[in-house]
């Protein structure tokens, strides 16, 4: 299945910022048991691709990609730790260039017609819209989907359980991502029961919005 196809089962992408790789492995188990299987590791810390290394060697069920992706070699290094997808804040030609090159999905975020227009000119269909909520929520993203059709995206950034069923609504959304399902207290205090309750708590109310 390809990882477009398990967004359309469960339209979430859980955001795992993780220093300790056996961390990471439990926050990603702990999410997947909750039923989120496409796991994004920003690359925030040094360790990060250590982490995203050690999900995709330990937790086979798990599809994990490269967050906050900002250069070409940045993407190459991900790739080579095993990312089977790469999202960016914003939109770059060498990042892009890189995961074409490998046949690997890429994310790149947009905030603006001129920026969907331009990630479509590079052959992209699938794009992340970030900050979802600063730039206009559900509704900038109900215009962009009405002019730009064929386009999906994946709302991120100040996504919560409060509005992922606005944006889960719209037809031109694929999935949503974000960190609001990996606790920073919950991952330091190893109670990694509440990150597979708020995965759960996500999949029930996508499930809610898509049936
Ligand atoms: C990102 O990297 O996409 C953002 O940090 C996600 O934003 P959030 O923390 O508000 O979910």
């Amino acid at each position: 299945m390809s990882i477009e196809e398990r967004l359309v089962q469960t339209p979430v992408i859980p955001l795992v910022q993780a220093s300790d790789p056996a961390v990471a492995v439990r926050t990603a188990q702990a999410l997947l048991d909750g039923g989120l299987g496409v796991i994004e590791v920003v690359m925030r810390t040094p360790e990060a691709l250590d982490c995203l290394a050690a999900i995709a060697a330990e937790v086979p069920d798990a599809v994990v990609g490269a967050g906050t992706v900002l250069s070409a070699e940045q993407a190459g290094a991900a790739l080579a730790a095993g990312s089977a997808f790469l999202v960016s804040p914003g939109l770059d030609r060498d990042v892009v260039a890189v995961s074409k090159e490998a046949g690997i999905p890429i994310y790149p975020g947009v905030a603006t017609p001129t920026e969907v227009q331009a990630a479509w000119n590079l052959g992209l269909r699938t794009l992340k819209f970030f900050p979802a909520s600063l730039v206009g929520g559900a509704p900038m993203l109900k215009a962009l989907g009405s002019v730009f059709r064929g386009v999906k995206f994946i709302p991120t950034g100040g996504v919560s359980t409060s509005n992922l069923a606005d944006f889960l609504a719209l037809d031109a959304v694929l999935a949503c991502g974000g960190s609001w399902l990996t606790p920073a207290d919950a991952i330091a205090a190893g109670r990694y029961q509440d990150i597979t309750a708020l995965a759960a708590q996500a999949v029930a109310i996508a499930r809610a919005t898509t049936d």
